[in-house]
């Protein structure tokens, strides 16, 4: 098992070296003869002749240089993928409820709101939604409001005269007033704000939201915060913030779309490397569950690299970076495989 077999031995050395080296048996025997007479018996030297001719070289293939990208450290959604809120539909504590909703903090004290999940998202394959009891109102309400906070990956990166679009899902028994905004982590200073208000009737079912906010400062550490100052019960579900300026608007940022074109690339693999496989195969990357509407996927835990994706970017988005790379897609799926063999059976 230690030494490749002689079919993938021949397949490396035709795949990857392309020069033919031609070992010279015959003369390397005859030098270390002589060498042994004067010295140690041991002593062997082999001579290599490479033959560099034109009509010995073969042409390499178009294909062999390309991109390799793997969902690690955020590489996707937090880096290539420009999704800025992190664990948008407050999945990422699992399915037992109340769950942890980290990295989203609350704004306000215990005396003014409370938060919690709740399986009752209007979305069949992510149910967790967040319900917030705003037990304060316009006279007692910090003056800010109270509500959520979502710090992205690492802070939010908002820039000064571009725009934002926010969609969220909302649900709630009374009409509700809310301000959606980004704000300086350091400081608080705001960089865009909105008001969105909606009557009782209009809320008493799911409803989603979109709105853009342009920026009029910039803070490479921002958070999104949506907060209210009227006392009621506000479910939210699948908030998402992505700058409107994204490489064809397809979701990618620019500036880092544009780095991976320069690199020529004849391919890109994806999502993975041990990113397909997961510790248990129940936390496999499964394509089918990362194509149609965003609100609508499940996500996963990457248990190999220990966090939460939603998976907004999914098999159809590879696809389409590839297309507007320039680059021929390679699809890894996963073969049944899995990281940990303890957990065969979970
Ligand atoms: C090098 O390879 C070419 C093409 O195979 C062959 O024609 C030529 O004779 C080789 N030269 C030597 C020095 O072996
Ligand atoms: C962003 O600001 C927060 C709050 O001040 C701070 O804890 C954090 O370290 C900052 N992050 C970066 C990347 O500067
Ligand atoms: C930016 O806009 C917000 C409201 O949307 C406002 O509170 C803030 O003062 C503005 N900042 C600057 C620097 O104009
Ligand atoms: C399965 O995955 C493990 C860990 O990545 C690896 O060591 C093993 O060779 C893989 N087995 C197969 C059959 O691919």
């Amino acid at each position: 098992m230690a030494f490749p077999n002689k079919g993938s031995y021949y397949y490396c050395s035709v795949l990857c070296l392309y020069i033919i080296i031609i070992v010279a048996n015959s003369l390397a025997f005859q030098c270390s003869a002589a060498a042994a007479s004067s010295s140690n018996n041991n002593d062997q030297i082999s001579t290599l002749v490479v033959n560099a001719s034109i009509a010995s070289r073969r042409r390499m293939p178009d294909t062999l240089f390309g991109i390799f990208f793997e969902e690690i450290n955020h590489a996707g959604a937090g880096g290539l993928w420009a999704e800025l809120v992190s664990n948008r539909g407050f999945e990422a504590g699992g399915t037992q409820v109340p769950s942890n909703i980290k990295p989203w903090t609350i704004v306000g004290e215990e005396s003014s709101i409370l938060v919690q999940t709740e399986l009752n998202s209007c979305f069949e394959r992510n149910k967790v939604a967040l319900r917030m009891d705003v037990l304060c109102d316009d006279i007692n309400c910090p003056s800010g409001g109270v509500g959520i906070s979502n710090p992205g990956y690492w802070g939010m990166n908002i820039e000064q005269g571009k725009k934002y679009k926010v969609v969220f899902y909302v649900r709630s028994a009374g009409p509700i007033d809310m301000t959606v905004s980004f704000k300086n982590a350091q400081g608080g200073g705001i960089l865009a704000s909105t008001n969105i208000q909606e009557t009782a009737s209009e809320v008493s079912n799911w409803k989603r939201i979109g709105t853009t906010l342009e920026a009029n400062g910039s803070s490479a550490n921002s958070t999104i915060q949506l907060t209210t100052t009227k006392k009621g019960v506000i479910w939210l579900d699948q908030v998402s913030a992505m700058p409107l300026d994204t490489f064809n608007g397809h979701g990618f940022r620019k500036d880092l779309v544009n780095m991976l074109i320069e690199l020529k690339p004849a391919f890109i693999r994806f999502p993975g490397g041990c990113f397909v496989e997961g510790q248990r195969l129940s936390n496999a990357f499964r394509w089918k569950e990362s194509v149609g509407p965003w609100e609508q996927r499940p996500g996963h835990f990457g248990d190999v690299w220990n966090y939460w994706t939603d998976d907004a970017f999914g098999y159809f988005e590879a696809l389409q970076l590839a297309e507007d790379i320039g680059a021929k897609p390679i699809w890894v799926f996963n073969n049944g495989n899995f990281s940990n063999p303890s957990f065969i059976f979970l």
